[in-house]
């Protein structure tokens, strides 16, 4: 079985190489040739735990091959698999410029017998659109859409033991061939489900959107948390434990980011409004987390009392989430924006050392370790949850510090365990604890 993945990003290089693990023949193209000159050198371009071992060994196994010529790479696939982004255009809508960048590019080379797979998130019609594209040049192609449901950071994991595989598809011949790429996971008893096309692009919007909901849900008990003196962790454990709800997707932050749940919930929201749907849950989801943003920029103003002019915050992660370098959408960008035009003297630190983030921040300094970051500071703020920040020694961190402000925006620590450090510890879905009053 020989697989074509175009597109070697977050997805399309995780989808190929764990095709490759699978034991298949595997070329992954993108037209981004530095991207795959550094791949041909064994550099890996993403921060993705585990990646760089399975390259290393599908490409010595001459499994995995990575190319720029995209019309060649095509040519003896058996399955092709479209994995570019789907960014978002300024009115919400999904760009889908790529995807028939790529159409337009291999519709005279492709192998007429091949299966061609859409594996970006696209709206609901779109792979019909794209046979019937290709029908009016002549070629009739089997189309598919196989959503992916993979987490960065867990991507390897995510991809090797998925929760489901959904298969929209229109012939034996997209069904056959997608069973026989996906039959190595059949003995970990993965659900597989086939569906119209629609049915298929539809679950990957509405399963994103239904996240992304559940953590905003979240967010807006933590708000509540803060006022009457309840715990968001406490009660998100509470309600988690409830099957019917799940645990999974309940702690409170700023905000999601990212390259996908903005995205996603805006592209539904576009999609549905052109069919005179309303989704107002999805509507209020998306507000809602925009004014996040917002709401976390003032809980360090006001931990800062209200003037950050000259001080010195010490940012600990910057990431959209940990385990990544991505830096899309992440709501460090409006935050750390936001002090650094109220004056403040920001220095970074992110365990991931994100080159995106660099390229954000050119003129802030960014530190080696969390410790070093701290030197001097008039605040701490924990913005991504990194698990080393849990791991802080907050005994070493006040000998660092000028002023003991530990704000945390992703609620790593209990009042338990800043009850003796000397800390005031400000966090998302608590009362704020100040060491002198003993308060929480
Ligand atoms: P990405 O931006 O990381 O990667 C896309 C790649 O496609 C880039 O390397 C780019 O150079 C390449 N590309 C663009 N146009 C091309 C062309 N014409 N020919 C060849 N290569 C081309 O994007 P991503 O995060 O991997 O997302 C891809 C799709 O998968 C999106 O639709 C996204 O919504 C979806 N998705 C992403 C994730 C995730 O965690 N990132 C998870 C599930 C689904
Ligand atoms: C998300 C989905 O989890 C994947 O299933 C999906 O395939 C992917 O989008 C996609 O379609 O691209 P990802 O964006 O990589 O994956 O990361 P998540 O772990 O979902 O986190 C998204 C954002 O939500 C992050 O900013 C994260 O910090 C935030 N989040 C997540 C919370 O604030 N609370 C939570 O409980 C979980």
């Amino acid at each position: 079985m020989k697989i074509t993945v175009i597109g070697a990003g977050y997805v399309g290089l995780v989808s190929g190489v764990c095709f490759a693990e699978f034991g298949f023949n595997v070329i992954c193209v993108d037209n981004n040739t530095s991207k795959i000159k550094s791949l041909k050198n064994g550099c890996v371009p993403i921060y993705e735990p585990g990646l760089d071992t399975l390259i290393m060994k599908n490409s010595a196994a001459g499994r995995l091959i990575f190319s720029s010529e995209i019309s060649s790479s095509v040519k003896d696939a058996d399955i092709v698999f479209i994995a570019v982004g789907t960014p978002s255009k300024s009115d919400g809508s999904a760009d889908l410029s790529h995807i028939y960048q790529v159409i337009e590019d291999i519709h005279d080379s492709v192998n007429k017998n091949a299966v061609l797979v859409i594996k970006s998130t696209v709206p609901v019609g779109t792979t019909r659109t794209i046979k019937q594209l290709l029908s009016n040049k002549g070629i009739e192609l089997d189309v598919a859409f196989n959503p992916e449901f993979l987490k960065e950071g867990a991507a390897i994991e995510d991809f090797m033991r998925p929760d489901r595989i959904i298969l929209g598809v229109e012939s034996e011949k997209a069904k056959d061939i997608l069973s026989h790429v996906y039959r190595p996971l059949y003995v970990f008893n993965i659900p597989i489900v086939f569906t119209e096309l629609e049915t298929a692009e539809l679950s990957k919007y509405a399963s994103n959107a239904f996240l992304a909901m559940k953590i905003t849900f979240i967010n807006e008990i933590a708000n509540l948390c803060e006022v009457c003196g309840a715990d968001v962790k406490e009660v998100a454990l509470a309600i988690g434990l409830d099957k019917r709800i799940g645990d999974q997707f309940l702690q409170a932050g700023p905000g999601y980011g990212g390259s996908c749940f903005p995205k996603d919930t805006s592209a539904l929201e576009n999609f549905a409004r052109k069919l005179g749907i309303q989704v107002p849950l999805v509507t209020e989801t998306i507000i809602s987390n925009r004014d996040r943003r917002d709401k976390m920029i003032n809980k360090i103003l006001n931990a800062c009392g209200n003037d950050v002019k000259n001080k010195n915050i010490s940012i600990l992660g910057v990431t959209f989430k940990a385990n990544t370098d991505d830096m899309r959408d992440s709501p460090s960008v409006d935050i750390i924006n936001s002090m650094i035009s109220r004056g403040a003297n920001i220095r970074i630190y992110d365990p991931s050392f994100s080159e995106q983030a660099k390229e954000i921040f050119k003129n802030i300094n960014f530190s080696k370790n969390a410790y070093d970051n701290c030197n001097d500071a008039d605040a701490v703020v924990i913005i991504t949850d990194w698990p080393e920040f849990k791991a802080l020694n907050l005994s070493e961190l006040g000998k660092r510090v000028k002023n003991h402000l530990l704000i945390d925006l992703r609620s790593m620590y209990s009042i338990s365990e800043v009850r003796n450090s000397g800390f005031t510890y400000s966090s998302v879905g608590k009362k704020t604890f100040k060491p002198e009053s003993q308060h929480e």
